[in-house]
Formats: structure tokens, sequence, C-alpha cells
């Protein structure tokens, strides 16, 4: 078979020369004209984006119990032939903190806003992901998952490279660039792919939280010169390294072998059924087009999401055996003949159901605007008022309390009213990123830049808003 002629630039530096061209403005009119969204009513979406903290606490309390456990069996067995199953064990568990630093990141585990940020900077650490740089990383992966050129974490590219999928359960390929990344951003020197997804205002941040990693894993290197012995490393970052094989598996079913440049996760994205204890370890992300497309969702609450939109899903894997069986001969046709083959997947129609329904206000008499009746807006929620070329979100909290705010997020493009209020802070349905909905105050990044606030008004059961 003739090797078919094929390359493509993922950098995000290089000009994405075969990338689908989107500047700014393109991409916020591709954005909106083409992701696909599950059709959920926005009662289903409430109640599936719901926080509680119970749900994670018990998780992460077995987490670091068997992580614990298997340390200390791991510990006690040290100088002799049993080391090697019980660090396996230890090290599967410890890189299984990846799932813990995503779910953090996402900020979705816990309703408790700094439970979420303290784990996912501890988590960050053990997983060795740099926890602000791969924060503004990972925001870009959700934006444009999978567009060459934009994407800053596609896994496989094309042609695919066996050799680097096969050394990467072991983190050997990836691990050492990794950790050379944090060393250059601990010195100052971000590359230019980093420098392309970070706003500048945040590098400062990078660079001391660079340094803390790079201090604490020069004691642990430290440490075991002075007694002689790898042992600490053992237990600190070696872990990523011997215990990768299963974040490797687990990780490379979400996208390996998909399509890439579309705006449509069931074209990119696989949902995959695992056995409970990867599911535990992985904290239900083997449901990855419902994270994709909604990524409010807790993990907890992932299979829910799974019943209420899999008709509008391809089929999802029913194991990773019957994944592999279709992957792995995908990813050895774009290694060798055909580096342009993509798996395709069935896309079930759309069911026919009434878009959320948009208030669009009357043309403004005066600075007042007339949104709508004080019932069309459930307690602790929001409801997007469009205006004219501008858009609003006007929110209901506890006790009759009304606020609006600009609609659109200030971090990328995104309806704030496809979003979730809690506890009078309204959470990007895009990121994650949270605004106080009373002041505007940006709280959580990425989004650092506040919003406008406007003055709402109830006159006997309608609600009014100033435009200013
Ligand atoms: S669009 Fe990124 S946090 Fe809102």
């Amino acid at each position: 078979m003739a090797v078919q002629t094929f390359s493509r630039d993922y950098s995000l530096s290089g000009g994405h020369s075969d990338a689908v061209e989107l500047d700014g403005d393109r991409i916020e009119q591709r954005m909106e004209e083409t992701w696909w969204r599950p059709k959920l009513t926005r009662q289903q979406m409430r109640e599936i984006m719901q926080r509680r903290d119970g749900p994670a606490f018990l998780h992460f309390g077995l987490w670091f119990l068997v992580l614990a456990g298997s340390g200390y069996l791991a510990f006690l067995s040290w100088g002799t032939w049993w080391a090697i199953p019980a660090f396996l064990i230890y090290g599967t568990i410890y890189t299984s903190s990846d799932a813990a630093w995503h779910e953090c990141g996402h900020g979705t585990p816990f309703k408790t806003h700094w439970l979420n940020e303290a784990l996912y900077h501890f988590n960050s650490f053990l997983t060795l992901r740099e926890a602000i740089m791969w924060r503004w990383s990972h925001s870009r992966h959700h934006t444009h998952t999978y567009i060459v050129g934009r994407d800053p974490e596609i896994q496989v590219t094309r042609p695919a490279d066996l050799l680097k999928i096969l050394m990467d359960f072991f983190y050997l390929r990836s691990g050492p660039p990794e950790v050379w990344r944090v060393i250059r951003n601990a010195a100052g020197r971000p590359s230019d792919h980093v420098r392309d997804f970070m706003p500048e205002r945040e590098l400062p941040k990078m660079y001391l939280s660079s340094r803390i990693y790079v201090a604490i894993l020069l004691a642990v290197a430290a440490w075991s010169i002075a007694i002689g012995s790898f042992l600490p490393m053992m237990f600190v970052l070696l872990p990523r390294f011997y215990g990768g094989w299963l974040h490797q598996l687990l990780g490379l079913t979400q996208h390996a072998g998909l399509g890439e440049d579309t705006y449509d996760h069931r074209e990119n994205t696989r949902t995959v059924f695992i056995n409970p204890v990867f599911a535990f370890l992985y904290m239900n992300m083997q449901y990855h087009i419902e994270h994709h497309s909604m990524p409010m969702t807790p993990f907890h609450a992932l299979p829910k999401l799974h019943a209420a939109v899999k008709d509008q899903m391809p089929p999802a894997y029913t194991s990773l055996w019957q994944c592999y069986k279709e992957m792995i001969p995908a990813l050895i046709k774009q290694a060798t003949g055909q580096p342009d083959y993509v798996i395709p997947r069935p896309i079930p129609k759309d069911p026919e159901t009434e878009d959320a329904e948009v208030a669009s206000a009357p043309e403004a008499a005066g600075e007042w605007i007339e949104v709508c009746p004080v019932e069309d807006i459930e307690e602790e929620d929001v409801i997007r008022i469009d205006h004219g070329s501008r858009t609003f979100a006007v929110y209901r909290l506890k006790d009759d309390r009304f606020y609006a705010t600009d609609g659109l997020c200030t971090h990328e493009f995104a309806y704030l009213a496809d979003g979730l209020v809690i506890d009078g802070v309204i959470e990007c349905p895009l990121h994650n990123g949270r605004f106080d909905v009373a002041t505007g105050r940006a709280l959580r990044a990425p989004a650092c830049d506040h919003l406008e606030t406007y003055p709402v008004e109830r006159r006997g059961n309608t609600l009014y808003l100033r435009i200013e």
C-alpha cells in the first residue's frame, strides 16, 4: 500500500498552516454555529449539575485510604520481591491523582469551593501537571477539543507515533518533557507553546507554583541521595512513571483515533463502560462525551447525565476490549499507510425538541426594559435576556433577590444563563469560571475580568432591567 503524504502542524505557535483557520471573531461565530449540545430541559440540567460535598468526601476519603494503605504495604515490602507488585499498586493509585486533578480543576466534585482548589493543587503536584499552567491549557482543550493548532492537549497526533503511545504506558515519552517544562517555567522562561494559551498576567503565579514543585522534587531527590536509597523517590515523582499504565490505558480511550477539527464531541470523543474499580480511580471520566458536552457535571452525576442523553450519542463502547479492538487497527493505519484515517462514529439524529426559551426584551422605552414575569425565573436560577444586539443574565436568588449582569462570560464565548447558580455565584458552563452575581466580580480562573452589573426592579409581578 502506498504511504500517503500527510502532515499536520499541531503546534500552537507554528502558524496553523493546515489547521482550521480560526481567528478571534470566527472562533466565536463557529462555536455559536456548530457546538453540539445535548437536548435537555433546564430543570434536568440543574438537577444534573447540582453540587454536593457528600459524594466527594466519600470518594476522596476512600482514595486517601487506599493510597496510604498501599503505600504502607509498599514500604514494608521494600527490599523483597513483593516490592514489585506492591509499588505497582501504589503507583497506579498514585497516578489516578490525574483524574482528581482533572475533576478538581473543573471545580465540580465538592460544593465547597476551597476543597476543590486545595485538592486541585495537591493532585496537580502528584500528577506532575503544574496547576496554574494546566488550568489554562485545559480550558483551551475544552474550547477547541481536537482542533489542530488550537488544542494543546491532543494526545495522539497524526501520523500516529506508536512508539510514543507505548512508551507513555510508563510516561517515558511525555514525562521528561513535562518535568523539563516545569523547570523552564520555574526559571521564568516558558516556551512559545505555553505562552500561546497563558495570559501574561498569570505568568508570575505559574512561575511561583513551578518553583515550589521544583523545590519539593529537589528536596525528595536530596533525601534519596543522603540516605543512599531510591525509596523517597519511589513514593514521590517516580510513581507517576512506573504507575502510569492505567492512566494511559484509560486516557487513550478519550479521543485517540477519532475525528479532528470538528465541533461535535460525538465525533472526536468516546464514552466507554469500564469496571467499577477503574471507574472509581478514573472518577467516571469514561463518560467522556458527556463530560465534554457538559463540563459542569460532577463526577458522581455523569452516569445520570449519560442516562438522560444516551439516545443522542453514538452508542457507548461496552468494554475497554471493544474500544481497543477498534482503536488499535485505527492507530496502526494512522501510523502506517493511512494517516488521514479516523474512526467514523454513528451520530443519531437529534430529537425534535424546542430549544431553551430565550426571552427577548422589547426595545427600551427609556432606560428600563421589561424582562419577564417573576415566576419565569426559578429560585437560585438565571435566564438569558436578549435586547437588540446585547445579551444579559437575570438572576433570582433566595428570598426573592434579583440581579442582572452581562449575559456573556468575560473569558471566552459562553452564555452565563446556561450555567449554574450556587449560593449567589454564577458558574460559567464552558470552563467553570465563577462570578459573584451581585457585584459581577470574577471569583475563579479562567474568568478574570469582572462582569458589568445592572439594576433590576420588581414592579408588581414583573421584572424590569435598567440598561446603562
Ligand atoms: S468561557 Fe471560560 S470561564 Fe466562561
